[in-house]
């Protein structure tokens, strides 16, 4: 992460010289992630999670704020990478005449935190440049410009306790969105979670109430079923409007939302409105169908027990109704007695379909892997099958799709949301 560097130096050249022509192109919040990724491959940017905010974005979460910025408030990025985020933060704050007042003012407004020194000394030195992009006067050193910002600090944010936060009051966080192992307390169970989760929920146990809170998250802690105990959590601490945002840039491709919100001071019922649809209360797939996730697991189950036709995403044809096995295979484990409807699990916000699904009309039982979803009539009519079919292939469940679920994939539960009248 330390390649970082050789850009540091550039920036530091920059100041010392005041190189007029280059100081907007230095504080341009969508140019860094490209300077980023000439220097890391994308795997180890995937695994420092280290995607930085661009412009739009960034102005959004810094407008959303209900209380605005000003020389009073103490913002915080617990994870600020190179700095986009506390950069706008700082465009809501005044410039004095000269680099060394401006930066003594902003220096007592912004914090943050990251765990690599590259990063940080890029945000203290990026924030100079703004300032001075801004029209101050250079009158000190680059060391003496960087001093002022004593709470921009190399640190592991898990680590920041109560105490630090105490005088906080607005928060703006885009966290790394990387698998980490569950500290396993609280609702978190064994296995690797979402970096993302642990952190909001870190920050959501140490911060002062009333502490203002702009957040960019993962669709998956929206929508995934793994993070019901997640939301819950968020929803008992903060009080906050949630916004689908769609994909994080053109580069990541990751679709992510917005939480802007209030500590609670005290704890009551209000609840974060995570669906748009949740207060529709017509009909449901799950009132009519049964839902379950193919029971084979291909490379795990073997070849034993009796015989049966087998179904898996390569060989059931969308949009088809199949009445004779096209595979056959031994199986041991739960069989499926068509008619059903079989739901590929893999499906993205960018796909003419989210939800493609074949109706399977054999007469004898069957096998279905786990990359297809199982869709079975409680009326065991195959009418019901084809009134799904085509319930699934419409602008309106494309439409519900893609608000409820920005993963690359669906769930068991969205699917039993799905609108049917
Ligand atoms: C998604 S980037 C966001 C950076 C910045 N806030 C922005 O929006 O441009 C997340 C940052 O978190 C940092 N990070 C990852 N784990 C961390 C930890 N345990 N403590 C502090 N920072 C961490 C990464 O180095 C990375 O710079």
């Amino acid at each position: 992460m330390n390649q970082l560097y050789q850009h540091n130096n550039d920036l530091k050249d920059i100041i010392e010289n005041v190189h007029i022509e280059v100081l907007k192109s230095a504080v341009d919040l969508d140019s860094i992630d490209l300077v980023l990724r000439e220097y890391l491959s994308l795997e180890e940017m995937r695994e420092a999670g280290s995607f930085f905010t661009g412009q739009n974005l960034a102005t959004k979460l810094i407008k959303s704020f209900n209380e605005a910025i000003t020389l009073d408030s103490v913002v915080l990025d617990p994870t600020c990478g190179a700095g986009n985020l506390l950069i706008e933060c700082s465009r809501m704050l005044g410039v004095q005449k000269n680099l060394s007042s401006t930066l003594q003012s902003w220096g007592k407004v912004l914090q943050g935190y990251d765990l690599h020194s590259s990063f940080v000394e890029a945000t203290k030195l990026r924030l100079v440049i703004e300032a001075l992009n801004r029209g101050v006067k250079k009158d000190c050193s680059v060391e003496q410009a960087l001093s002022y910002f004593t709470h921009i600090q190399v640190k592991d944010t898990l680590l920041v306790c109560a105490d630090e936060l105490k005088e906080v009051t607005h928060v703006v966080l885009n966290p790394p969105f990387s698998s980490w192992a569950s500290p396993q307390v609280h609702y978190w169970k064994k296995g690797k979670v979402n970096a993302a989760g642990l952190i909001m929920d870190h920050y959501l146990r140490n911060l002062p109430k009333g502490c203002l809170i702009s957040v960019i998250l993962p669709d998956v802690l929206r929508s995934g079923s793994r993070y019901e105990k997640f939301r819950q959590y968020c929803s008992s601490q903060y009080e906050a409007q949630c916004s689908i945002w769609g994909r994080f840039n053109k580069k990541t491709d990751v679709d992510v939302f917005l939480l802007v919100g209030k500590l609670k001071s005290q704890i009551d019922d209000i609840s974060i409105q995570w669906q748009e649809h949740e207060n529709d209360h017509n009909g449901i797939l799950s009132d009519y169908f049964d839902v379950s996730v193919g029971p084979l697991v291909a490379y795990r189950d073997p070849l034993i027990g009796n015989e049966y036709a087998y179904f898996h995403s390569k060989n059931t044809i969308a949009w088809a109704v199949l009445d004779t096995a096209v595979e056959k295979r031994n199986f041991k484990g739960r069989v499926i007695q068509p008619p059903c409807v079989l739901v590929k699990r893999t499906s993205s916000p960018s796909d003419k379909y989210r939800a493609t699904a074949t109706i399977i009309d054999l007469q004898e039982p069957i096998a279905v892997e786990n990359h297809l979803m199982v869709v079975k009539p409680k009326s065991n009519s195959l009418q019901d099958c084809k009134k799904l079919m085509k319930i699934l292939q419409s602008k309106e469940t494309n439409e519900f799709l893609n608000k409820a679920i920005r993963l690359r994939h669906l769930t068991v539960k969205v699917l039993k949301d799905i609108p049917y009248h």
